[in-house]
């Protein structure tokens, strides 16, 4: 009876230690979902992010975000963005001109967010964005003592991410506006009371199977084979065996 215990708790933790064979560790008590990846031997190294002081980090190209919430089924996080500096209507990642993401990194910013330009100058009024006197930043600017400051900057503008040109960047810079808000699906009918916290939605692209060496670093739990990537000469990959289909949400053969 004993051996029969012992033996159905290590066929247990098996399961467990196979289903987990690339996922990294909880950061604190925050599940880190595969692909994304704290470390150098857990995760895809494509889709690095950062555990510091208890919190999860984004990193775009010269900033740091925090991480609110992530998605693995949808493939998608939610990062804060920047908060105003001091008294003013400026992000504190106006210097480094906001968000700009890495177009080879495998993240993207999606259509889900509503983003608010604050403290732009007229040279807006030539852009597709909605900078109108009744613009929903005007909105946010009157309705929150967060943005208290924008008050003083007349000109705001309000614009639907998505789309090529905003796929990697939310821009702020001295010529065009000098602080931004967004928020993650906004219903722009809403009283200002019930808006979400402001966030950025990002998606990932789904992961291809892991980059391999040798079969040794595609054993562990993953019943594949490492072999020649057909797409990428010089690369190889631990293919699944055949029976056996990528889970890319999962990380492993299934
Ligand atoms: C708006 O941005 C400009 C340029 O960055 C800055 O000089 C100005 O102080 C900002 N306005 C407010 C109200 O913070
Ligand atoms: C990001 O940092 C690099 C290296 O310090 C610098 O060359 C580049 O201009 C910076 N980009 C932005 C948008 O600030
Ligand atoms: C963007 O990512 C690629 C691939 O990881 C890297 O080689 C490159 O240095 C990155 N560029 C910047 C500006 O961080
Ligand atoms: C700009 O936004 C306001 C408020 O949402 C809306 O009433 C108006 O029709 C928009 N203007 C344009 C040109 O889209
Ligand atoms: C914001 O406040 C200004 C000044 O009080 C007012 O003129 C404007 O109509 C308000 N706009 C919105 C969209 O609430
Ligand atoms: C962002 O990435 C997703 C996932 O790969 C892709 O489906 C989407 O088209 C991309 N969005 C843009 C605007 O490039
Ligand atoms: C590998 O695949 C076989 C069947 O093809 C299955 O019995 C076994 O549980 C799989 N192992 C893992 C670690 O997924």
């Amino acid at each position: 009876m004993a051996k029969l215990l012992l033996f159905t708790a290590a066929l247990l933790l098996c399961a467990v230690c196979a289903m987990s064979a690339n996922r990294c560790p909880d950061c604190g008590t925050t599940p880190v979902p595969y692909p994304l990846s704290t470390g150098a031997d857990c995760g895809d190294q494509e889709y690095k992010i950062r555990f510091d002081e208890g919190k999860l980090i984004f990193d775009s190209v010269n900033s740091s975000y925090s991480i609110a919430f992530i998605s693995p089924e949808t493939q998608r996080l939610v990062i804060r963005p920047a908060s105003f500096a001091g008294d003013t209507c400026i992000t504190t990642d106006f210097p480094k001109q906001g968000i700009q993401l890495n177009n080879s990194l495998p993240f993207n910013v999606t259509s889900s967010n509503t983003i608010m330009f604050l403290n732009c100058t007229e040279s807006l009024f030539r852009s597709p964005l909605n900078c109108s006197s009744i613009s929903l930043c005007h909105t946010y600017i009157n309705g929150t003592q967060d943005a208290a400051a924008c008050v003083d900057a007349p000109i705001c503008c309000t614009f639907k991410a998505g789309g090529s040109t905003t796929a990697y960047s939310i821009r702020v810079r001295e010529s065009g506006c000098s602080a931004y808000q967004s928020f993650v699906n906004l219903d722009p009918n809403a009283p200002l009371d019930r808006w979400p916290e402001p966030g950025v939605e990002l998606q990932w692209v789904s992961p291809r199977e892991p980059v391999c060496r040798s079969q040794a670093d595609c054993t562990e739990g993953m019943n594949s084979t490492c072999g020649p990537d057909p797409a990428t000469t010089g690369v190889s990959r631990c293919f699944c065996k055949s029976g056996l289909s990528w889970d890319s949400i999962a990380g492993l053969c299934a």
